[in-house]
């Protein structure tokens, strides 16, 4: 027998350093023994050692132990935020050198791939909670460069709910199941976290962005990220420019509708992860494009909100986002556990070139991360775990702790030292030794933040008046349903009141729906501070003071629609279907890109008018409409009759309808479609001649992703 193990997907081929630098953790049991930790063949794994065979098992039985035991420690802490996520390996490849900005070595040479792991997240929910949660996504990217690890640990969108990193428990207290009961599971809609929120003026604008369609997102593929704070890029001369990071998705920025996101919740709450994962197996590589908006240092104080505000973005028509490169994932994780549950982020983890700023949030995070990770994988080791050691060499005088599997040679650990020849020695500047930027400081020491930073209101309004009515909509519907599950009238009211700030139409609209008037005055006590006199003062946030400029770069409705590569596509039939009709459009669907998926009343084979058979992917037992982009129907007398009469297919149409998406229907089930959906855009039907008519209209209007027209209609604002 070949005592030797095959090599496993891209291992020792793969030009991906991070991929082969992992290449020896693997473990393949294929033709291998069974044997315990210590490499002990087992010769049986059905009975514990007992004393006869009905007797009691005996300690002694060490295989038994061993095994429970392992079994027994097999789960470490969730995160404490982000504890549900999923990832992927990759690579990054800037597109022309950064030098005049920064001498990050991984942005220079367009010819580099830096391999990439990046973990996609969401922040409230436990480890086995739905990926379709109202939820702000977290998007953090180890970037494994020749001078050390780089993390760029952000979310999908570009502010966060607070300014300063002393507020982060009490948000992650409020947000979470409430603590008597623990419930609701990955949900902001109750009490604690809206009686938080109508307390903190300064989360109104991140509000704003929670409550719109970028909370339920279509895919991972189809969000964009962001570094959130300002940061710093240093270039060889020593200069410094600020700069805010951006990942645009390759294939537009595209959501679900939360009617849809509760019901894929129940249908299938991996439905992200599982996108995620069938895109990578298929080879459709998920892609971003990295932006940076640069801002001199010199124009650091031109703007109205301070550069170092977390609740506040740079609108793009002020500082343009220039893509610099593009980041591909292509392969998926070997072992869950292994790689994205044991992967360890840092936005302290930075390289010469990158350096951080004095954003409160940030500088809290810098403490946060390295602290929760002792506990979370068990000890200051975790940068050993494979996933988490740079491609670079490390050497350094720390020593010893839980499972450290570095074996240090020699008697120094320490430095100064002349026993080991002053080895490792520290390096200069020129030779990539990290030196932070010599910002000029002069201040006294007070708890206090700068003026700029209580503008609460503007960003939020500006958020509001740049989103197209639909998105309006959605947003007042998702302010309803959120405030709608609060139970104590005051914190509704106190919220009516502070949305009111930032949009009178929008307070009274969703004031309407929980049938409350819009108040005068908000509430107190709102950002109590107290001054260095020592006498609290109630402070009143500041209200929008000038006219807002829309920003076209906040609204969804202005992504890319211009392809339908890897949607998902139903093709929705049973037996005696139109064997043409289907393959025709089946080719056009696949020719564009997407997947066309066949759903029928049952599993098996599907057979045609004319006694060809097709292969049914899923039944109507095991598929939904909501886990897909669009449907197709394809004429055939008795399929459409076997349909009409099936209740599941019925909803199947009326639910795709209602999410305003796509449908297309051909021949004799053009009266089908009819009877369920009323004729409008984005519902193509023809005879079975006009077959390739069809395919061209449906595909134009899929990847038009959405017809928000259709709620419009009967929407009673
Ligand atoms: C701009 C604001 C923030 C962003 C964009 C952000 C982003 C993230 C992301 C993406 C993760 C998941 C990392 C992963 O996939 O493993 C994460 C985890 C975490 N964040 Fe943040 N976060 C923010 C603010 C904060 C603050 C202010 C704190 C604390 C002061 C904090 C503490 C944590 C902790 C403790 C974890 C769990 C880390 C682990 O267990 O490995 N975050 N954050």
């Amino acid at each position: 027998m070949n005592r030797r193990s095959k090599p496993t997907k891209g291992e020792s081929t793969s030009p991906n350093k991070k991929v082969n630098d992992l290449a020896p953790f693997r473990e393949k049991s294929a033709e291998e023994f069974l044997t315990t930790n210590q490499g002990l063949r087992i010769n049986d794994d059905q009975n514990s050692l007992k004393a006869g065979e009905r007797g009691p098992s005996l300690l002694e039985d060490f295989l038994l132990r061993e095994k429970i035991t392992h079994f027994d420690h097999e789960r470490i802490p969730e995160r404490i935020v982000h504890a549900r996520g999923e990832a992927a390996h990759g690579h990054f490849q800037v597109y022309e050198s950064m030098a005049p900005y920064t001498k990050a070595k991984f942005l220079q040479d367009p010819t580099v791939k830096t391999p990439v792991f990046v973990r996609f997240s969401t922040v409230v929910g436990s480890r086995g909670s739905s990926d379709l949660a109202r939820d702000v996504r977290g998007f953090a990217v180890k970037f494994y460069t020749e001078q050390g690890n780089y993390d760029l640990v952000g979310n999908n969108i570009p502010v966060f709910f607070i300014q300063d990193a002393v507020k982060f428990p009490d948000l992650v207290h409020a947000v979470k199941p409430e603590p008597h009961n623990e419930m609701p599971q990955a949900a902001s809609a109750h009490d604690t976290f809206w009686d938080f929120i109508s307390l903190m003026p300064e989360s109104m604008h991140m509000i704003m962005w929670v409550m719109s369609d970028r909370a339920i997102p279509r895919s991972l593929r189809m969000m964009e990220g962001f570094g959130v704070h300002t940061f710093r890029l240093i270039n060889a001369e020593g200069k410094s420019c600020f700069v805010k990071f951006h990942w645009k998705p390759m294939l537009g920025v595209h959501s679900v509708v939360w009617d849809e996101a509760q019901k894929i919740s129940g249908k299938d709450p991996d439905f992200h992860r599982r996108d995620l994962w069938e895109a990578i197996e298929n080879g459709d590589f998920p892609e971003w494009e990295l932006g940076v908006q640069i801002v001199e240092e010199k124009d650091e104080h031109k703007f109205d909100f301070d550069l170092l505000d977390a609740t506040k973005l740079i609108p793009e028509e002020l500082v343009p986002v220039r893509r610099i490169g593009k980041m591909t994932l292509n392969r998926n994780p070997d072992n869950f556990f292994a790689e994205t549950e044991q992967v360890a982020f840092n936005p302290g983890h930075v390289v010469p070139g990158i350096d951080l700023t004095n954003d409160p949030l940030l500088q809290g995070r810098l403490f946060s991360y390295t602290d929760t990770q002792l506990i979370r994988l068990g000890g200051p080791n975790s940068h050993e775990i494979p996933i988490n050691r740079p491609v670079c060499p490390v050497h350094n005088t720390q020593r010893d702790g839980h499972m450290r599997q570095t074996i240090n040679t020699g008697r120094v650990s320490y430095e100064p030292n002349s026993l080991g020849g002053n080895c490792p020695m520290q390096a200069k500047a020129d030779m990539a030794g990290f030196v932070s930027h010599a910002q000029r400081m002069d201040g006294s020491k007070v708890r206090a933040r700068s003026e700029k930073f209580f503008d609460h209101f503007s960003q939020a309004a500006l958020f509001y008046q740049s989103q197209s009515e639909p998105e309006k909509a959605h947003l007042v519907n998702a302010l309803r349903f959120e405030l709608g599950k609060v139970e104590v009238a005051a914190i509704q009211e106190r919220m009516i009141g502070m949305l009111a700030h930032v949009d009178r139409t929008l307070a009274s609209r969703v004031a309407q729906g929980l049938g409350l008037a819009v108040p005068n005055k908000i509430e107190g006590p709102l950002n109590l501070s107290i001054p260095a006199d020592g006498n609290a003062k109630e402070f009143q946030p500041k209200p929008v003071s000038k006219p807002v400029q829309p920003s076209a770069a906040l609204s969804m409705a202005n992504t890319i629609k211009d392809g339908i590569k890897t949607r998902k596509i139903a093709i929705l039939a049973a037996d005696g279907f139109d064997a043409a009709a289907f393959s025709a459009m089946k080719k056009a669907l696949e020719a564009a890109g997407a997947q066309a998926k066949v759903v029928a009343p049952r599993l098996g084979q599907l057979k045609s008018s004319e006694g060809t058979e097709v292969k049914i992917d899923f039944s109507l037992l095991t598929a939904s409409s909501v886990l897909f982009d669009a449907v197709y129907i394809p004429g055939g007398d008795s399929s459409v009759k076997a349909l009409t009469a099936n209740s599941d297919a019925v909803q199947f149409i009326g639910e795709a309808y209602k999410h305003c998406k796509a449908i297309a229907a051909s021949g004799a089930a053009r009266e089908f479609v009819n009877a369920s959906c009323l004729e409008d855009d984005g519902v193509i039907t023809g005879p079975d001649a006009e077959q390739g008519k069809i395919a061209t209209a449906f595909i134009k209007a899929i990847a038009q992703h959405r017809y928000w027209n259709r709620e419009m209609k009967d929407r009673a604002q």
